[in-house]
């Protein structure tokens, strides 16, 4: 019984360990899986977070992105991408919170020295700018990113 009781209790924190992986298969399907994107049409998030996330503002730019789209000619990694970037305003702050923690720490991105975990109260502060797509794109200009 007491073994059952371990095995379930490692099942359940195995299953919650991880909440922004279950928010980014609804990323999955253009960013993949691996993180990599798509030449040309998807940007990858695998080796490129950590960049956005040491520029300044970069932080906030992040949570934008996903709550308000993004739109307009961007340059990642020295290749264009011009396409569209969903809104997902409509998920909770904390699944937000979890999935940009997630994007920043898989595929061997890492949080740059003195960078903490996203939090749901940064997300909800956010939410009231109510941005379109393409002023997340006037914002991400200022970054500097190439
Ligand atoms: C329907 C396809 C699609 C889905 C689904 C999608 N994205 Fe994107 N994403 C894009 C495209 C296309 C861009 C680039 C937009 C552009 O060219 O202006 C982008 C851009 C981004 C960027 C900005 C990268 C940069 O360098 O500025 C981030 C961060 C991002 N997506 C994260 C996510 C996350 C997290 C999810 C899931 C919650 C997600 N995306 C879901 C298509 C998608």
């Amino acid at each position: 019984m007491k073994k059952i009781l371990a095995i379930a209790v490692l099942f359940f924190a195995g299953a919650f360990a991880q909440p922004g992986a279950t928010v980014y298969q609804s990323c999955a399907g253009c960013h993949q899986t691996s993180g990599v994107g798509i030449p040309g049409v998807f940007p990858p998030l695998a080796g490129h977070i950590p960049q956005v996330l040491t520029a300044k503002g970069g932080r906030q730019y992040l949570i934008k992105v996903v709550l308000f789209g993004l739109q307009g000619e961007i340059m990642v990694k020295g290749q264009k991408f011009n396409g569209s970037m969903p809104v997902f305003a409509s998920l909770k702050d904390a699944d937000i919170a979890a999935v940009l923690n997630y994007i920043s720490t898989q595929w061997g991105n890492k949080f740059p020295a003195g960078e903490k975990p996203f939090t749901d109260a940064e997300v909800k502060a956010l939410r009231a700018s109510k941005l379109t797509p393409a002023q997340v794109a006037e914002v991400r200009k200022k970054l500097g990113l190439k």
